[in-house]
C-alpha cells in the first residue's frame, strides 16, 4: 500500500480547526482507496513567531523537503504584521520550492448561494491559474530619503521568458483537460513593458495548442465579467498580483470564502506542493468551532489528485457536494447551524459508505 509522507501546518486561528477535518477526510479517502498517510504536524505560526522571533525555523524548507505535499491552514494573527507572517513562512515556501502553480478552482456548489441574481450550480466552473513565484511580487526596490519631502518608494515587477512560459503552458494544458478554453488577465495598455510580454508569450504558447480557444481581457473589465459572465470562463491565466485578485474574486462570486480550495503546485514534482484553503486565519470567529471546514477538506481532494489518485479525488469531491446539499451540514457562514466537526464528520462518514 502506498503511503505519502505529509508536513501538516495547522497554522493560527480557524487554521488549528479545519485541518483535522481535513485529516479526518482524507484518513477516510486512504481507508477507502487504500492509501497510507503519515502527517507530522509542525508548529509553525504566529504564535510561534511571538515566543521566537521566527514563523519557521531557518532550515524549516530543509526540514519539509522530504515530504510529499504539504497541508496548510492558514498563518495570520493580530498583533504580529501580516508581511511577517507571509514574508516568513508562505512565500519562503512558494518560492523555495517553486511552487508557480497557484491553482483556484472555482465551482458553484449545490447548497450555496451565489450573491450574484440567477446564477445557478453548474453555470459557474472554472480555474484561476496564478503564477506564484515572480511578477508583481518582488523584494527587489526600495526607499531613499524616508521621512523627508523627497522620500521615494520603488518596487520592480519581474517577468522572466522562462517564469510566463511555464505558467502559460500550464493554464493551456490545464484547458486540454476540461473545455479547451484559456483567458489570458492582461493590462498591456497601462503597463507597457511587462504586460505585452506577457500578450507576446500568450500569443506564442497559444500556437502550440491550436486546439483550445483564446481570448484576453484587461484586467479592469475581466473584474465585471467575473460578475457579470462568470460561465464565460473556464481556465482563467494571470500574473501573480492579477491572479491574486482574480482568485478572491471568482470564490466570492461562487459562494462562501470558507469552501474555496487552493494549491500552490510543482508541477515537475521537484519539490512538495502545498494545498491550503483561500481563506485566512479568520480571528473573528476563531475558537467557536464555526468555521466552515470545506475550504480545507476540498484542498485535500487537490492535493490526492496532484499524487495521482484521482478516483480518491472526485469521492471526496463528491461527498462534500453531497454533504453540502443538506441544510443540516452547512455551517453559519453558507446559513446553517452546524459546527466544523460536524461537517468534517458527515463528509468522512459519506466515505466510508
Ligand atoms: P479571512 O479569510 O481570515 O477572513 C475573512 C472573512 O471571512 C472573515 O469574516 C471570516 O470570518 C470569514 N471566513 C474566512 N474563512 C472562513 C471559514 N472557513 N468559515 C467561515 N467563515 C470564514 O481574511 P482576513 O480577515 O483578511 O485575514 C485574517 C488573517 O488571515 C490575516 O492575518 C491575514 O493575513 C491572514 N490570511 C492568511 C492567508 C493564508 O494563510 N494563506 C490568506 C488570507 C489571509
Ligand atoms: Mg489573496
Amino acid at each position: 500500500m502506498k503511503t505519502y509522507k505529509i508536513a501538516v501546518i495547522p497554522g493560527d486561528g480557524i487554521g488549528k480547526e479545519v485541518v483535522p477535518e481535513g485529516l479526518r477526510v482524507l484518513e477516510s479517502a486512504g481507508r477507502r482507496f487504500e492509501m497510507n498517510f503519515s502527517f507530522r504536524h509542525f508548529d509553525w505560526s504566529c504564535e510561534t513567531y511571538a515566543k521566537t522571533g521566527k514563523m519557521m525555523p531557518d532550515d524549516g524548507l530543509a526540514q519539509l523537503r522530504p515530504f510529499d505535499a504539504i497541508f496548510l491552514g492558514a498563518v495570520g494573527y493580530p498583533g504580529v504584521p501580516d508581511h511577517i507572517s507571509l514574508w516568513g513562512l508562505l512565500i519562503p515556501i512558494r518560492r523555495g520550492f517553486e511552487q508557480y502553480v497557484n491553482l483556484r478552482p472555482v465551482r458553484l456548489l449545490e447548497g450555496i448561494e451565489s450573491p450574484l441574481k440567477n446564477v445557478r450550480p453548474g453555470q459557474i466552473d472554472f480555474c484561476v491559474v496564478r503564477e506564484n513565484n515572480e511578477g508583481e511580487y518582488s523584494d527587489v526596490g526600495g526607499r531613499i530619503f524616508r521621512g523627508t519631502d523627497e522620500e521615494m518608494a520603488m518596487q520592480q515587477s519581474i517577468f522572466t521568458r522562462r517564469g510566463v512560459d511555464r505558467i502559460l503552458r500550464y493554464a493551456f494544458e490545464l484547458a486540454r483537460t476540461r473545455k479547451s478554453h484559456v483567458t489570458s488577465a492582461t493590462k498591456s495598455n497601462g503597463i507597457i513593458h511587462t504586460m505585452p510580454f506577457w500578450d507576446e508569450r500568450f500569443h506564442a504558447m497559444a500556437q502550440e495548442f491550436p486546439d483550445v480557444r483564446t481570448d484576453q481581457y484587461h484586467i479592469d473589465i475581466l473584474t465585471a465579467h467575473f460578475v457579470r459572465h462568470p460561465d464565460w470562463f473556464d481556465v482563467v491565466v494571470g500574473s501573480n498580483l492579477f491572479g491574486d485578485i482574480l482568485s478572491d474574486l471568482g470564490p466570492a462570486v461562487a459562494g462562501s470564502i470558507g469552501i474555496a480550495p487552493s494549491a500552490n503546485m510543482n508541477p515537475e514534482r521537484k519539490y512538495p506542493s502545498m494545498f491550503e484553503p483561500v481563506h485566512g486565519s479568520a480571528p473573528d470567529i476563531a475558537g467557536k468551532g464555526i468555521a466552515n471546514p470545506i475550504g480545507q477538506i476540498w484542498s485535500g481532494a487537490m492535493m490526492l489528485r496532484h499524487f495521482g489518485e484521482a478516483h480518491a479525488a472526485d469521492a471526496v469531491e463528491r461527498a462534500i457536494e453531497e454533504v453540502l446539499a443538506q441544510p443540516e451540514f452547512r455551517t453559519p457562514d453558507v446559513g446553517g447551524k452546524a459546527t466544523t466537526e460536524t461537517v468534517g464528520k458527515a463528509i468522512a462518514r459519506r466515505l466510508d459508505k
